[in-house]
Order: structure tokens, then C-alpha cells, then sequence
């Protein structure tokens, strides 16, 4: 059977440039590189300086994505982009990176899943690609998480780190089977009653103010490693296929520990996970895209590569994304 299908045929990635290390925290906080490196597997983030805002951070990622893809803004019908700190309450950030690239059609708009919005991003242009309603599609992960952290709550602020990442899909027919190249399956999934396990404490309807980042760390760790069994199965389920013939696990960012489960879950040797937690942190809704770039661009994901993607945040929000390269 014939199918459309969204192939990625582009990736890009930007991290500010200011670096804090986790002894530059341990100066100012009671923490220390040895407990954050032992715990989360974090060395360093980036962090996003004064007037670096997210549409910034977002736009060079975009506009590294289109060189990639060999496409100009242009070409583009929808531009999605995942974010829990968008520049502004509104409007949608997604506009102003559309503005910013002078593309002056087609549709953009942000989605709210914090650190699942990547693949909530995705499934969203996936299915707009796949009814027809877009050929071509940006989708952006882009956070500037820095500036919702309580920077005296050692629980939290060690965590995070700011940067952006995309992907640039395109309609391409498929036979409707496995060895399409392009996205072959998203499954998302939320539950709210784990509100208060991770949230951010104020917004413009609650309190007027923007709040800060609050979590229950144990327990978000221990639903993120059931609930991400869940999303990994029901992915490798939907396509018949099994743990051995993933050629690259791209996991959120959010714990080293957590990676390590999913690849040992999968049966996949550490070699085919894609990590980048030590240098860029828990960046959010950006962690899949910058690790992405990052495997392309050192030729570790090549053509016909079968990659899974997986993510969880707060809500909680989970989902997966099979992709083949
Ligand atoms: O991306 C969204 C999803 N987020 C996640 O998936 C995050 C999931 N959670 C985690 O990654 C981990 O739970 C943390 C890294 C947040 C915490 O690690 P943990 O092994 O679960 O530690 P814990 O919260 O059980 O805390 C152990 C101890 C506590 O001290 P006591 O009560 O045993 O005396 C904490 O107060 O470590 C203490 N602690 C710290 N010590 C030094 C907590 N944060 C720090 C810190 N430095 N930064």
C-alpha cells in the first residue's frame, strides 16, 4: 500500500556559548562535581547569556537544518517548534523564527510538552505531512531552561542546560512497510495527575509571574523508567521489529542512569546510544535534535540507519518515535 511519508533530510543544532561547569556550581552551591557526575552523568551545560532568548537559539539551529537539507525557508509549510520557555506568553515563538528565517507563508505554532516536546513536535508535523496538509515541515526543539531554575535548589538547577536543535522533513511516498525511510511510527502519551512531580510554580493565569522549575527528582526518575519501557515496546510492536535492530538509540537527556536503562532494556551495547548529557545537560524539548546533529554530523546515523527516539517531562508527558535515516 502506498503511504506518505516524513523523511528527515536535515538536522541542525546551536548551544550558546557560555559554559558553567559543575565545579563553577559547587562554588556557590552546597553540591559537587563528583555527586552531579555520579548521579546524572552531567559535567557541564550551556546556559543561554542576558538577551540570548529562545527564538535566537532556535533560528540558528533552523537555519543550520535548512543548509543541511539543502532547502530555503522558502520551501517550508509549517514550522513547529517544541518549547517550555518561549520568548514571550505570546505569541507563539514558532512566529518569530518564521519571521526571523523571511519565510512569509505556511503555518507555524509552539507545542507545549516540556521535555517531550520534541517528539510531541514531531508526531504533530508527521501527521500533518502524512494527511497532506503540509509537504515540508521544520520542527525545532529550542529551550532556554536557565531561566526558569531556581538557582539555589541544588535539586534542580544542576540539571538543566540551554540550546536548540531541528529537523527538516519532506513528503516522500512509501510502500507502507519497515524499510521506508522516513518516520514510521510516534506514540505519545500523558497522564496529569502527576502534576506536582514536575512543574514550573507560576504563569500568567496562576500567578502573573513565570515561576520556577519544581520536581520531585526520585519519583520523575522512577515513572520515567516504567514509562519509557512503555513508549520503547509499543514502538518496536507497532513495527515488528526488536531491540537488535535499532541501530541508534537517540534518548532525552535527562539522567545518564535513565539512559543506561533504555539501552540495556533494548539489549543495545553503549555504543549505539547516542549521549550527550555530560556536555549539554537536561536541555529540554532541544536534547533529541542536538543529539541528533550531533550523530549525523560525525557520520555515526547514515542512510537507511533505523533510529529511536524517546522522551519524557513533566505532566507527565511521554511518547516515542521510530525514524528510518
Ligand atoms: O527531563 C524531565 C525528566 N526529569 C528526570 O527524568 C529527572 C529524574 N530524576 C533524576 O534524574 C534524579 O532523581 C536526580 C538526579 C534529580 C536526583 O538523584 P537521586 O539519586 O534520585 O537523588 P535523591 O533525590 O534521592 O537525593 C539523594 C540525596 C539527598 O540527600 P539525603 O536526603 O539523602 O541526605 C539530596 O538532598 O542527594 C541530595 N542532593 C544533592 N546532593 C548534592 C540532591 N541534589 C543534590 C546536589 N548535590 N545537586
Amino acid at each position: 500500500m502506498s503511504v506518505i511519508r516524513s523523511r528527515i533530510v536535515g538536522c541542525g543544532s546551536y548551544l550558546p556559548s557560555q559554559v558553567i561547569t559543575n565545579a563553577e556550581l559547587a562554588r556557590r552551591l552546597d553540591t559537587s562535581d563528583d555527586w552531579i557526575r555520579q548521579r546524572t552523568g552531567i559535567r557541564q551545560r550551556h546556559v543561554a547569556k542576558e538577551g540570548e532568548l529562545t527564538s535566537h537559539l532556535a533560528l540558528h539551529a533552523a537555519e543550520r537544518a535548512l543548509e543541511d537539507a539543502g532547502m530555503a525557508a522558502a520551501d517550508l509549510d509549517l514550522i513547529v517548534l517544541g518549547t517550555t520557555t518561549p520568548d514571550e506568553t505570546f505569541p507563539a515563538t514558532a512566529t518569530r523564527v518564521q519571521a526571523a528565517l523571511g519565510m512569509q507563508r505556511g503555518i507555524a505554532f509552539d507545542v507545549q510538552a516540556v521535555c517531550s516536546g520534541f517528539v510531541y513536535s514531531l508526531a504533530v508535523a508527521d501527521n500533518f505531512i502524512r494527511v497532506g496538509q503540509a509537504k515540508s515541515a521544520l520542527v525545532i526543539g529550542a529551550e532556554t531552561f536557565s531561566r526558569i531554575l531556581d538557582w539555589n535548589d541544588r535539586g534542580t538547577c544542576v540539571l538543566f542546560g540551554d540550546g536548540a536543535g531541528a529537523v527538516v522533513l519532506k513528503a516522500e511516498p512509501g510502500k507502507g512497510d519497515g524499510s521506508d525511510r522516513g518516520i514510521l511510527s510516534t506514540h505519545l502519551y500523558s497522564d496529569g495527575r502527576f502534576h506536582d512531580m514536575l512543574y514550573v510554580d507560576g504563569g500568567p493565569s496562576a500567578t502573573k509571574t513565570v515561576g520556577q522549575v519544581r520536581m520531585e527528582g526520585r519519583e520523575v526518575f522512577r515513572h520515567a523508567v516504567t514509562k519509557l519501557a512503555q513508549a520503547v515496546d509499543d514502538a518496536i510492536a507497532a513495527n515488528g521489529v526488536t531491540g537488535s535492530d535499532i541501530d541508534w538509540l537517540v534518548p532525552h537527556q535527562a539522567n545518564k542512569r535513565i539512559i543506561d536503562s533504555m539501552g540495556a532494556k533494548l539489549g543495545l551495547p553503549p555504543e549505539k546510544v547516542v549521549v550527550t548529557i555530560d556536555r549539554h545537560a537536561n536541555t529540554s524539548a532541544a536534547s533529541i535534535p542536538l543529539a541528533l546533529a550531533e550523530a549525523k554530523a560525525d557520520g555515526r546515523i547514515k542512510p537507511g540507519h533505523l533510529v529511536l527516539m524517546e522522551a519524557m517531562g513533566g505532566g507527565f508527558t511521554w511518547g516515542s518515535a521510530l525514524a528510518r535515516w
